[in-house]
């Protein structure tokens, strides 16, 4: 066997031994007694009797080594502003902001929602809750009042921490009013909002409710707060995602096995050491946010980048002018991201001094090939695709070049990681595939490794049925993506097998622009499909039923009623959410039994086969969307 296939098969066949040896990594308070718990499945507990916590492993252990080394470095092309935290910098910001977190009520086990742009006060605030305890949630920025009213009310926080507001492009987006807004929305109301003042926007402080950030860090300059020891198995946040349902799921991370599966990530998988930079380009509001911009890094006592701007402003060399200044070792992004780059000049690519960098992983969504060789050239490193989720927290699939080197696969994100036992299972029969080139759905049997969801916030059963109960006759886990494994073990991901849809790396659930775009008074029914994008990989197109369509009478009042459903995804979802194209039609494809048939009309609109159709009840149905199209 080789290094690595032996190393995956200790971390299947000896599950305990294996990760009792990662645990090594990261400090703990008190050593775990029981490494898997694995009595009540689906529920995996990991690390079980240990405490230990999250922040401690980021910051304060690092002081002893590294106290005067960069540790976060903020970056904004929207401000024109950079500045660098050292370890010791950032430990007494971040115990400033658990101070007033704390004389703002927030004990353990209390819920703080973030709603915050890419600055430093966001990282501040996330260690700081896992600092005392505090389980934090935080919203994507880019959402607008309807998604993080849902978020609020499901999380039910006591503080929510935001700003004046964001910039995107030159262009300031006001944070402040949508947060009001989705207050109002929610029947949960926080009992103190946290806000940090970038002077982009005035803010409306509703008194007795709102706090400034600067008045309280005055305040607490000098506080001292220590790191609350936390039972391994204690949440340590929620991040909300997309599923088949119209409600986003509150995925739960715990405290000890998500340290411990990020140390073990950064050394076999990312391969960054402590005292050099990680440059993940995504958002805090993701999940590559969470492990890879915050906790990734700092664990491995590494400097992160923040970076708030465009990938093309003031022109697309900026990120590799940051990879030079700071010299970078690892680098991590999303294939949208280098295909908006693709449409740069080339030579920025090499105008920079890059030779610090080692490799650019990218993730989230199918890197293409030509999109993965055009950069592979162009920087002349080895790209190196991962595959995971938000549920999972770090990679399913990859390349484990800490273990043993090995080359990615054009089109494949790799292998399974240690850890996962992946299987590819028959949709129908739930039957294991385990010939070469076959198609299944991509599955993981339990339990899932340290790091994963640990179910979903408050809702277990909906974790069991959801997740482990999709696939006839097994109780597995179903990452709803389908997949096929060559004869080497090299998976491809061939798309979800639900209704989510992935348009440039973020991942948006159907049914929740549906229920968007059905709240406008003159749309009776809408069906919301993904359809392949040369640049975002996916878009969302809808198309919706009119209730009276006798104003439709030219493509001026299309255009008109297209518009104004946009708005109302804009304003409710955000523009993440807002569909390329609204087309209406007087009927959607259905079964007799009344079930939309979205994955005969995305077929017609990527102009595949719909397949079998004997199910559909009126066939001009389809046929207008043909027409439509044509
Ligand atoms: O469909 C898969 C796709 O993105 C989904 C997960 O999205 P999210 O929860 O936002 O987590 C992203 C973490 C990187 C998956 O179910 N996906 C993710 N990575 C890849 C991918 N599809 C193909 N190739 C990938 N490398």
């Amino acid at each position: 066997m080789t290094a690595y296939a032996d190393f995956y098969r200790r971390s299947i066949d000896d599950r305990d031994g294996f990760w009792a040896e990662e645990a090594k990594a990261i400090e703990w308070n008190t050593q775990p007694q029981q490494v898997c718990d694995y009595s009540n499945p689906p529920f995996a507990r990991w690390f079980v009797g240990g405490t230990t916590n999250l922040c401690h492993n980021a910051v304060d252990r690092h002081l002893k080594d590294r106290a005067d080394q960069a540790a976060l470095i903020a970056v904004s092309t929207e401000t024109n502003t950079e500045q660098v935290y050292t370890f010791t910098q950032l430990h007494a910001e971040v115990q400033r902001m658990a101070a007033s977190l704390q004389e703002l009520g927030v004990q353990k086990g209390d819920r703080v929602l973030i709603y915050m742009p890419m600055i430093a006060e966001a990282a501040f605030a996330m260690l700081a809750c896992v600092r005392i305890g505090a389980i934090h949630t935080v919203v994507f920025g880019g959402f607008a009042a309807g998604a993080l009213a849902s978020r609020i009310e499901d999380a039910s926080p006591k503080v929510i921490v935001s700003s004046d507001g964001g910039s995107r492009g030159g262009k300031v987006v006001e944070y402040k009013p949508l947060l009001d807004d989705a207050i109002s929305q929610s029947s949960h109301k926080p009992s103190a909002v946290l806000l940090a003042d970038r002077k982009l926007a005035v803010m409306n402080i509703v008194a007795g409710r709102d706090h400034l950030w600067g008045a309280l860090r005055e305040k607490h300059l000098n506080a001292v707060v220590p790191c609350e020891w936390l039972d391994s198995t204690d949440p340590s946040y929620t991040l909300y995602t997309s599923g088949t349902t119209g409600k986003p799921k509150g995925v739960q991370r715990d405290t000890g096995g998500y340290a411990v599966a990020l140390a073990a990530s950064m050394k076999h998988i990312y391969c960054g050491n402590p005292g050099e930079t990680y440059f993940s380009t995504s958002d805090i509001g993701w999940v590559v946010g969470h492990s890879y911009i915050i906790y990734g890094p700092l664990i491995a006592g590494m400097a992160t980048i923040m970076y708030e701007g465009l990938p093309t402003r003031p022109d697309g060399g900026i990120w590799w002018s940051l990879v030079e200044k700071y010299k970078v070792t690892v680098m991590f992004s999303a294939p949208t991201a280098v295909r908006v780059l693709k449409k740069q000049d080339p030579a920025l690519l090499s105008k920079y001094d890059l030779s610090s960098l080692r490799a650019l992983f990218l993730a989230g969504e199918p890197l293409d090939e030509p999109t993965a060789q055009w950069i592979n050239e162009g920087l002349d490193k080895p790209i190196i695709d991962n595959y995971w989720q938000t549920e999972t927290g770090w990679p399913i699939l990859g390349i484990a070049n800490g273990v043993e080197k090995k080359l990615s696969r054009f089109g494949s994100p790799g292998v399974a990681m240690y850890g996962y036992n992946v299987k590819l299972l028959d949709e129908n029969s739930g039957d294991e595939l385990t010939g070469a080139d076959q198609k299944g759905v991509v599955a993981i049997e339990g339990p899932l490794p340290p790091g994963c969801m640990q179910t979903i916030w408050q809702d277990d059963a909906r974790f069991v049925k959801t997740y482990w109960q999709s696939i006839p006759g097994k109780m597995v886990y179903s990452t709803f993506d389908w997949g096929v494994r060559d004869k080497d073990g090299y998976f491809f991901i061939l798309g979800r097998t639900d209704d989510v849809i992935n348009v440039a790396g973020h991942r948006l659930g159907t049914r929740e622009i549906e229920e968007s775009i059905s709240s406008h008074p003159n749309i009776s029914e809408v069906a919301v499909v993904g359809i392949a994008d040369a640049l975002k990989g996916q878009v969302a197109v809808a198309f919706a039923v009119v209730k009276d369509a006798s104003g439709l009478v030219d493509a001026a009042a299309h255009a008109k009623l297209e518009a104004e459903v946009m708005k109302v995804v804009d304003n409710t979802i955000g523009a993440v959410g807002r569909p390329a194209r609204v087309r209406f039609v007087t009927v959607l494809p259905k079964t007799r039994s009344g079930k939309l048939l979205r994955r005969a009309i995305q077929a017609v609109c990527e102009g595949r086969d719909v397949g079998d159709l004997t199910t559909m009840d009126d066939p001009a149905a389809l046929q207008q969307i043909r027409d439509i199209l044509s």
